[in-house]
């Protein structure tokens, strides 16, 4: 077969290119035997849709054999070569068809093709083929992470999660950010936002150690003990001391031993970080970009939002809509803790001041109580980071979480505390070491200004836009303890 430019099936679908010969490629889906020809349903990942393709005997005999049977009929011999000849083609083999585009007279499709070529790429034992049949569970298809973008559902949330990364991008492009590379190995540990993955070429058989029996990290590769980073908020900060108006947009880690459907110790995290923001101008971008996002994927993913809807989640449209036009209610976390105590509610953890909030309690807030997203903000100090801008009070700072429903926290983030005194006194009170941080201090030294900041979870966003329920189903190749198997 010639190698000329493939179409792509999305094109296809809408294209009204009726009588041309073109060609397609892809993995077959299905495909239907009847006495004289086959339906081969074919998918290139370009949607969630397939294309059907009429594989004529006759004519792909003719084909085949370059003859010109003039009358037309059918040698019984050529006839029994293309039946054996389609016969590898099955459930998830790869192959290229040259055909004619046509109206579709069956239900179900528009447009389909009239096969005149069929060349085999690949086949795919139906015996040993993991796919071969329809409707496996989410789990086993963890099991086969390798294979499973082959599904309409992976498909679908890979094409989405491309259009999110994309809309990320666009969004702060479009409002005069710039995109800075923050580092993913790191000697600082100074976020404090979970345990974290060490990062050594330190000899495991044969390490170097001190007397008092520690590694000695002066061997090592940078010569300091290093990890891998939990966020690139510090440095990124630093960015926006002097780009006003900056994000980060890469792989987080950490290393905590939470086996929930809503935590991986490999995530992607969005963070902007805003010089002459204050906690409210934080909110109303938090506020705008995420449902810019939703909005983005309503206009741009709708065939495969809608096949999600149709199989997974059948509120899932509806409820992007419902964020979309809906207005955040934001309260303080003080108020909050008012609302849950006088709920009624029994929950499984307490609700005192002071105490994090459980998942429980953001989604009673946002699913029950309020029926909306909700921003929390001015946390109790000391549950969370040492950065945060502190309120006179004394107690609080100005943090700030978004909470959306069957997510719960979606975003965290904080004014900075821009004044270098309050900052230091802070790390001192927590223990952090000065020559830690002496870079991050800097800023406050020199130029220092008021600047706030947050982190999207990317992978807490696509569970929200996909509808999935389960974390581990919307990145590739997840990464939760016991599995780094792909
Ligand atoms: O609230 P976090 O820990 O905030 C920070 O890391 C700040 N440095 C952000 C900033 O102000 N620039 O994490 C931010 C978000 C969370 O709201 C959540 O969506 C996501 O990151 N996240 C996780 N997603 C998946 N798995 C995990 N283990 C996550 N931990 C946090
Ligand atoms: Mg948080």
């Amino acid at each position: 077969m010639e190698h000329r430019r493939r179409s792509k099936i999305a094109d296809l679908l809408k294209s009204k290119d009726f009588g041309i010969e073109l060609l397609v490629k892809g993995w077959v889906r299905t495909k239907r035997e009847k006495k004289n020809f086959a339906f081969i349903e074919l998918n290139d990942g370009s949607t969630v849709k397939s294309i059907q393709i009429f594989a004529d005997y006759f004519v792909l005999e003719k084909n085949l054999f370059s003859q010109n049977t003039l009358d037309n009929s059918l040698d019984p011999e050529s006839y029994n070569t293309i039946i054996n000849y389609l016969k590898p083609v099955t459930t998830g083999s790869c192959i290229a068809v040259k055909g004619i585009l046509v109206e579709s007279v069956g239900q179900g499709q528009s447009v389909e093709i009239r096969a005149n070529h069929i060349e085999i790429y690949g086949t795919a034992d139906p015996e040993s083929y993991p796919l071969q049949k329809k409707g496996h569970g989410l789990e086993f298809l963890r099991e086969i992470a390798h294979l499973r973008p082959r599904t309409n559902t992976f498909g679908a949330v890979l094409r989405i999660r491309h259009a999110m990364a994309f809309a990320i991008h666009k969004y702060f492009n479009d409002n005069g950010f710039y995109y800075i590379h923050t580092p993913i190995i790191t000697g600082s540990d100074a976020e404090g936002a979970g345990a974290m993955f060490r990062v050594t070429t330190l000899d495991d058989r044969n390490p170097p150690l001190l007397p008092d029996g520690h590694l000695d990290y002066t061997q090592d590769f940078f010569g300091k003990e290093t990890k891998l980073t939990v966020s690139g908020q510090l440095e990124a900060e630093l960015g926006a001391m002097a780009l006003s108006l900056v994000y980060t947009f890469g792989p987080t880690f950490r290393a905590e031993n939470s086996n929930t459907p809503r935590h991986l110790a490999e995530f992607w995290m969005i963070e902007p970080e805003m010089a002459f923001y204050d906690i409210n101008d934080n909110m109303d971008l938090a506020e705008d970009f995420v449902k810019y996002l939703m909005q983005y994927a309503l206009d741009h993913c709708p065939d495969d939002l809608e096949f999600l809807n149709k199989m997974y989640d059948n509120e899932l449209i509806d409820r992007l809509k419902g964020v979309v036009s809906s207005r955040f209610k934001r309260l303080t976390y003080t108020q909050a803790i008012e609302i849950l105590q006088a709920s009624g509610q029994t929950f499984e953890f307490p609700v005192d001041w002071g105490a994090d909030l459980q998942a429980e309690h953001e989604r009673y807030l946002v699913e029950k109580h309020f029926g909306k997203p909700v921003i929390l903000t001015d946390y109790p100090r000391d549950i969370k980071a040492f950065y945060m801008k502190q309120n006179p009070d004394g107690k609080t700072v100005r943090g700030m979480d978004v909470l959306f429903p069957k997510i719960g926290e979606i975003i965290g983030g904080s004014q900075r505390e821009e004044n270098l005194d309050a900052l230091r006194n802070r790390i001192h009170e927590m223990n952090i070491p000065e020559k830690d941080v002496w870079w991050y201090l800097d800023t406050r030294k020199f130029g220092t200004a008021p600047h706030a900041g947050f982190g999207l979870g990317f992978e807490r966003l696509i569970l929200f836009v996909t509808g999935m329920a389960n974390i581990r189903d919307v990145i590739p190749f997840p990464r939760t303890p016991k599995n780094a198997e792909f």
